[in-house]
Order: structure tokens, then C-alpha cells, then sequence
């Protein structure tokens, strides 16, 4: 089973957006897909619970209630939606749960800045120092400005944590969460810059590189 999970101790980056689209991804790709929610505020066991039932299943995990007492030993593909506010021996015990993490980072100063000191935290932890999971981050709600794109471009490079995709930010995401599908799930003519700029994301899940 290959365990992805989205993190950042900083709320509104796009944790659940990343969690539902992997999830539909898998899902539309005919994978046996769980979608396990470690955040009381249960975005994504929201969205599960609003999909289509004609849709490609995804089961839903209250995580942050029973853990994964009712993980499906068929599953394939498990997502992990991560809380915020996630440090110290939480942040240790969530890491041991998964071997690629995914950090959502939104390109503006103040969140830069809190997600740096996150992922110096995340390297920290022994099973990341031991390369026993790998981490990538994403920019979420990206608007053109390439000031903030060349900031925290140099930023990653000096953490030394790959920076695999950038979404923009749009409608799609907000459309496509209320009908609990993802964008790859919307029209053609609508999604395709999205599911363009999801390109180097998937890529990088469906490579050695993104497993230990
Ligand atoms: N790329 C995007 N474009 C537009 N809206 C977005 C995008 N990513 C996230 N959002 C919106 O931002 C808000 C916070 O996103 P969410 O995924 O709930 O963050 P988190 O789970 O990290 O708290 C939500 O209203 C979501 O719909
Ligand atoms: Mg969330």
C-alpha cells in the first residue's frame, strides 16, 4: 500500500484540496483509494462524504476520531489529510504513518516563512533524516508574481527540499470540492491548465524518487 501524505503545521496552505485531488486522481486511474482525515475540521471526510456515488470510490477515514481502524486491506493507494498545528511528538507519530509527504505551501511572505521552520521541523524527524520518507512541496494559490516565485524558489533550494509543482489558484478547486470530485474529474475545456500544472506533481508521485 503507498501511504501519501499532505502536511503543514500551517492551516488554509491547501492541505485538503492536494488530499481530495490525489485522491480523485488515483481514483479516476482505477486504484483502490482510502482517504484518511487526521483533522477534526474533516475537509476531506466532508468532500467523501459529497461525491457522486457514480464516481470512482474513495473511502473515507475519520481518522482523527478512530484512526485507521476501518482501512480497507485492499486499499492501494492511502491519502492522509494532516491537521495543522502539527509539531513535536504528533508531527512524529504522523510522519511514521507515510513514506512521501507533501507540503502545500501558498507563495506569500508570512506563510513562507511559518512553512520554512515547518519543514526544517519535518527534516528533523528521525524517519526523514533517515530518508525513510521523502518530502516535496507545492506552491498552492499561485497568482502571477514572479517576485514571490523566485523567493521561494531560492528558499527550497536553501532547505534542500525539492519543489515539485505549482497550482494557481482558481475556481476549479472551490467548484470542484462542493461536488466532492477533483479537478481531473471537471470538463476538459475548463480544467486543462489545471490538470497541465498537475503534470509534474503526478510525475513525481508515480516516481523512485517520491519513495524511500
Ligand atoms: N489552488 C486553489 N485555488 C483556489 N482556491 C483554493 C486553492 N487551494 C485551496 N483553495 C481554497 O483555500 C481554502 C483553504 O484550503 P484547504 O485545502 O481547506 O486548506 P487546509 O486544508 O490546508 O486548511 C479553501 O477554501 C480552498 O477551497
Ligand atoms: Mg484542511
Amino acid at each position: 500500500m503507498r501511504h501519501i501524505m499532505v502536511m503543514n503545521a500551517k492551516g488554509g496552505c491547501g492541505k485538503s484540496t492536494l488530499a481530495t485531488n490525489i485522491a480523485s486522481y488515483y481514483a479516476v486511474a482505477g486504484q483502490r483509494v482510502a482517504l484518511a482525515d487526521f483533522d477534526p475540521q474533516r475537509s476531506s471526510l466532508d468532500w467523501v462524504e459529497g461525491r457522486p456515488s457514480e464516481r470512482p470510490e474513495v473511502i473515507g477515514l475519520a481518522a482523527f476520531d478512530e484512526g485507521l481502524k476501518h482501512l480497507p486491506r485492499t486499499t492501494e493507494y492511502l491519502i492522509i489529510d494532516a491537521p495543522a498545528r502539527s509539531h513535536g511528538p504528533e508531527l512524529t507519530a504522523l510522519v511514521k504513518r507515510a513514506e512521501t509527504i507533501i507540503v502545500p505551501i501558498m507563495p506569500s511572505r508570512i506563510d513562507m516563512r511559518a512553512s520554512r521552520r515547518f519543514i526544517r521541523e519535518l527534516r528533523g524527524v528521525g524517519k526523514v533524516e533517515r530518508k525513510q520518507a521523502r518530502i516535496a512541496v507545492v506552491a498552492n494559490r499561485f497568482r502571477d508574481n514572479t517576485l514571490i516565485f523566485d523567493e521561494l524558489d531560492s528558499e527550497l533550494r536553501k532547505i534542500g527540499v525539492p519543489y515539485v509543482a505549482t497550482l494557481r489558484e482558481a475556481q476549479n478547486y472551490i467548484r470542484a470540492y462542493s461536488r466532492g470530485l477533483g479537478v481531473f474529474e471537471l470538463p476538459e475545456y475548463l480544467a486543462w491548465p489545471d490538470w497541465e500544472q498537475w503534470g509534474p506533481l503526478t510525475d513525481w508521485l508515480s516516481s523512485r524518487a517520491s519513495r524511500p
